[in-house]
């Protein structure tokens, strides 16, 4: 990758990104402890605060601009302004915030770096268990140092499946929640607080599938990434491929997603 100021490689740049990702993971992990109740906002019913967050983010956005000084940004926190550039790097300094104010895990720091429309990386880290999930191309997709493939996992029926509920559930999202409903007994559902995290689940073979109305490019952004490039698929709850600013994920092995299309997304 080439830009005005630097002339770096993907994966040079992805090691600058993950150290950056985990001094501010271990920052999140170190904060929590200290959480007092005062420290919490809402930002609407359920949607929590802090001014962890912010700062996460204020780190975050420092350390970013030091490696690519030309890309802009879009992070949930707007701790800097959005401006159209040739890069964006889309952050989520911390997402599981609700885990997090509530003492729990997991969470994560979420960071993707976007050319136009095309990723061209993405780090997701865990400081609890020390998991830094990250990727560059197509099989390059990486827990630590092992490398991450999709589960072979091809039918409905037993499958281990990851979803959310958004903060504000519209209609199609609530019928969606009902449509997976349905399925509880064929198969095992988990919510587990961090839409980042749960997409490299299933990169890495532990969920088959996971799925969500209502989320933002930088919940997604990275995940879906690390996803594909793990050998999974992403799609919108219409089966096309805008998923990261449409608010609509599916996400699979890519064996059973069409199953979770007709089952689960259209109710059939
Ligand atoms: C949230 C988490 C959660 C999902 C929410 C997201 P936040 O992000 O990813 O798993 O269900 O819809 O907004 O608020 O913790 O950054
Ligand atoms: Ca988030
Ligand atoms: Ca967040």
């Amino acid at each position: 990758m080439e830009n005005k100021n630097r002339n770096i490689s993907l994966e040079k740049l992805c090691e600058e990104v993950k150290k950056i990702a985990r001094s501010t993971g271990d920052y999140l992990k170190r904060e929590q402890a200290a959480l007092m109740k005062n420290d919490i906002e809402l930002k609407g019913t359920r949607n929590y605060v802090t001014y962890i967050d912010k700062e996460a983010e204020t780190r975050l956005v420092e350390g970013l601009k030091k490696v690519l000084p030309d890309a802009g940004f879009l992070t949930e926190e707007a701790t800097v302004a959005f401006e159209e550039k040739e890069f964006t790097w889309i952050i989520d300094p911390l997402d599981g915030t609700t885990n997090y104010v509530h003492g729990d895990s997991p969470f994560s720091v979420s960071i993707a770096l976007m050319k136009g429309k095309e990723t061209l990386l993405g780090v997701v880290f865990d400081p609890v268990s020390d998991q830094m999930y990250c990727a560059t191309g197509k099989g390059e997709a990486f827990l630590n140092d092992a490398p991450l493939l999709v589960s072979s996992h091809a039918t409905l029926e037993n499958a281990y499946i990851g979803f959310g509920i958004p903060y504000s559930l519209d209609a199609k999202g609530e019928t969606i929640l009902k449509n997976a409903m349905k399925q509880f007994r064929r198969c095992s559902f988990r919510i587990k607080g961090s839409a980042a995290l749960e997409l490299c689940y299933v990169a890495a073979g532990v969920s088959d599938s996971y799925f969500h109305p209502g989320l933002s490019p930088w919940d997604v952004a990275a995940g879906a990434f690390i996803l594909q490039c793990a050998g999974g698929k992403c799609t919108d709850f219409t089966g096309g491929g805008n998923y990261i600013f449409g608010r609509e994920m599916v996400a699979t092995n890519g064996l059973i997603h069409q199953e979770i299309m007709k089952s689960i997304i259209q109710g059939n």
